[in-house]
């Protein structure tokens, strides 16, 4: 399992280019199991996600080309499987993507369920709950749910009103909608700028959908549909990250390829802390100059509020903060992983249930830390940017999921960290065990 091994005390400088957001790619590319034409996406983002997910596309029988390293050609002509197995939906649960459109053009699904209690607490009941309301009879079978359309093997459109507000499972079910008969309306639907990317993209492939980016989205079910080319949106969590991590350093970055308008509620809570930035021009943000960090309290909430995926790196910032923070998670049950390591390198974070209190500013030290999960280990290696000493953070296979060579970007502005190999590497179960709580 690699490391990164990093000397902290150095401010960040430069420029850093964004990459494409797994998020939106994540759900792009199990869009192409609609269509036997081909679909091809653009600016996926080289991380693990996207080749587990390219994994699950030639598992089930789609074809994959790469003509260039970020660019995907997916033909899904012949499907001879018609389930996401569980040896790859318990390393990464965004695998369950699949179900939808599987469904939807096949009439049958399984995917396996990740982990092992009742299926009314699963993470994935609302997704259930919708295909059922389309018309689709849900089963759980030996530990997958197996899900089949009704006989003429079509969904039928459906009122499907959501519980709680779910990001994969608005995707989910807007893509089983597109091929279902008739209208299918989604209530509560998530807003994310990933769910709009996505339905933009099933909208060149011929679906009819209105709405996506409003909590209400129509869709009108159509026969067929075709191939499509795409460019994925840049990824608002990696671009929010570098942010924090000029912001901790007091350092100057110029930030590329990114869409701050996708961050808004995030650009407004880190000026309200304190930091300086700057948007150039509709593609490029700018951190830097005297910038006096303050604590300032935070709530996560679905978007366009604060994202859960930045809360463990803004919990990193205010440890440079003056003064006390409350950050409240609400999004997510267990997702203060990383305070007890931060807390090792001499955070004062103190949790209480869904609030984590925040004292600072603390003169972090470095240590040897454990990531948790993909966003806990980024908020690992940001106090590690300013800790006194060396750092060493293990397990970022967790890392390397969701951001693209995080290490070779951050040391081309000047930070110094360094991967360290090691040549056993983690047994896939070992990802999707840290990773139960979060996707
Ligand atoms: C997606 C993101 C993840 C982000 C999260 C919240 C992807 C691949 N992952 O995950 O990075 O942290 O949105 O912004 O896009 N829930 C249920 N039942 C369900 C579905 C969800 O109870 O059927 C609950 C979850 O346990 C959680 C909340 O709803 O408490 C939100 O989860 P959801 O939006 O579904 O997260 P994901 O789509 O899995």
């Amino acid at each position: 399992m690699d490391k990164f091994r990093i000397s902290g005390g150095r401010p960040l400088k430069g420029r850093v280019s964004i990459s494409g957001a797994k998020n939106s790619a994540l759900p792009c590319m199990a869009a192409a199991v609609l269509t036997p034409e081909t679909v091809i996406l653009h600016n996926l983002p080289y991380v693990r996600d996207i080749i587990t997910q390219r994994r699950l596309l030639e598992d089930i029988g789609a074809t994959v080309l790469t003509p260039e390293l970020r660019t995907h050609k997916i033909t899904a002509a012949h499907i001879e499987l018609f389930e996401a197995p569980y040896e790859l939906v318990k390393t990464m649960r965004a695998s369950v993507l699949a179900l939808g459109p599987l469904l939807a053009r096949f009439g049958k699904a399984k995917v396996s369920l990740p982990g092992g209690c009742a299926i009314g607490t699963r993470p994935i009941d609302l997704h259930l709950a919708g295909f059922e309301k389309l018309g689709a009879e849900v089963k759980l079978e030996a530990g997958n749910v197996v899900a089949r359309a009704p006989r003429d093997g079509r969904l039928r459109g459906g009122e499907i009103h959501f519980e709680k507000i779910t990001v994969t499972g608005t995707e989910n079910l807007m893509m089983a909608a597109t091929l279902a008969w008739g209208r299918t309306t989604l209530y509560n639907a998530a807003r994310e700028p990933e769910i709009t990317d996505l339905a933009e993209l099933l909208n060149k492939m011929g679906a009819r959908i209105r709405g996506a980016g409003t909590s209400t989205i129509q869709v009108d079910g159509v026969e067929a549909l075709g191939g499509a080319e795409h460019t994925i949106i840049p990824d608002r969590i990696e671009a929010g990250t570098f942010i924090i991590a000029a912001a901790m350093t007091a350092g100057e970055l110029e930030i590329k390829d990114c869409r701050p308008e996708h961050s808004a509620a995030l650009i407004a809570k880190l000026r309200e802390a304190g930091v300086e930035l700057q948007e150039l021009n509709p593609t490029t943000l700018h951190v830097g100059g005297a910038m006096k960090l303050t604590a300032s309290d935070v709530t996560t909430q679905p978007h366009p509020d604060f994202p859960t995926d930045m809360q463990a790196q803004y919990m990193a910032l205010m440890t440079q903060a003056q003064g006390r923070s409350q950050i409240v998670e609400t999004v997510f049950e267990n997702r203060f992983m990383h305070t007890s390591e931060l807390q090792r390198m001499g955070a004062r974070i103190h949790i209480d249930g869904s609030r984590a209190t925040v004292d600072g500013v603390t003169r972090l030290t470095g240590a040897p830390v454990i990531a948790s999960d993909l966003r806990a280990s980024a908020s690992l290696v940001l106090a590690g940017l300013v800790a006194e000493g060396e750092t060493v953070v293990d397990r970022v296979y967790h890392i390397d999921r969701g951001y693209e060579k995080i290490e070779a970007k951050l040391r081309a502005v000047g930070a110094d960290i360094e991967r360290v190999r090691e040549s056993v590497t983690a047994p896939p179960g070992a990802t999707a065990e840290a990773d139960a709580a979060v996707v």
